[in-house]
């Protein structure tokens, strides 16, 4: 897709032009380094034209697409999608198998273009949770994927944030039992580490479609400085250009990380 680089928009803060219309901004500095999205309304989506959820659910797989090619084109380093919570299992039976299955089938179905896209896949979630041959799929794919340095594409899988945050809390606690870590050294580095991202950025900008304003239990720990973007758009129908908006929006933003106009770095940790 063709993008324009230079926005119609002013910089928080920074005055408008004389005439009143707002400054170009270039997009392509401020584009953000990880990018998470939240990809909510499939069921709405579907409702809305009297379909059953799980054709809501196959139509997002579509937006995934759109929206991995995008972020590979537009130079995004991470791209972290939230598909399946752990809170989901509350969902009904079908609709639950629906969901383990479309992974299942994107993965086997989308693997080969990700690999020459130069993409590298990673699980973020609970994964000793799911069935033995799914894990088998994601982790052929994490391996086959492992070299690629173009993109890192993130599936947050069976994924919590307060299970994340209490699975580091045992590896560090076990790690102290051992004999291996002072507790008293422990930094919020060490704890970032035995996170399910690891040695990833943080989230610079998290989108969540659909018009809902909440986190839902997403990247808790990671999304201490990101921004938010809430599209009222239902995730099938997101698309390059919707995408685009909010990265517009995001160049938009002053990022101040507890410091005052201009004295921050652009990223933390
Ligand atoms: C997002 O769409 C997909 C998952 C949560 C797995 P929803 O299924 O939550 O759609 P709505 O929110 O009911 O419209
Ligand atoms: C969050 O959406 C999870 C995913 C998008 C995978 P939900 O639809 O499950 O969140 P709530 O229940 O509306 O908070
Ligand atoms: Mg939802």
């Amino acid at each position: 897709m063709q993008s324009p680089t230079i926005l119609n928009a002013a910089k928080a803060g920074e005055p408008a032009t004389p005439n009143g219309a707002e400054a170009a901004v270039p997009l392509a500095p401020f584009i953000p380094r990880h990018v998470a999205i939240i990809m909510d309304g499939n069921g709405r989506w579907a409702k809305r034209r009297h379909l059953p959820r799980t054709i809501g659910h196959r139509r997002g797989v579509e937006a995934v697409r759109r929206v991995v090619r995008y972020a590979g084109d537009r130079g995004i380093e991470v791209l972290t999608l939230f598909a399946f919570s752990r809170e989901n299992w509350r969902r009904p039976p079908r609709e639950v198998n629906e969901l383990l299955s479309l992974l299942r089938r994107y993965i086997q179905s989308d693997l080969e273009e990700l690999l020459s896209a130069g993409v590298k896949l990673t699980m973020i979630g609970a994964r000793d949770e799911l069935d033995p041959d799914l894990r088998a799929i994601i982790e052929d794919g994490e391996r086959r994927s492992a070299e690629n340095s173009k993109m890192h594409l993130i599936l947050a899988f069976n994924y919590g944030g307060r299970d994340e945050i209490v699975r580091a809390a045992k590896r560090l606690a076990k790690a102290a039992v051992d004999g291996d870590l002072d507790p008293d050294q422990i930094n919020e580095g060490d704890f970032a580490r035995c996170l399910d991202t690891g040695m990833l950025p943080d989230p610079d900008l998290i989108i969540r479609t659909s018009g809902e304003q909440r986190i839902s239990n997403f990247l808790l720990w990671q999304s201490a400085y990101a921004e938010y973007s809430f599209p009222r758009t239902l995730w099938p129908d997101f698309d390059e250009v919707m995408f685009e908006e909010a990265l517009c929006d995001y160049a938009r933003r002053e990022r101040r990380f507890g410091a005052v106009d201009g004295g921050a770095a652009r990223a933390v940790g």
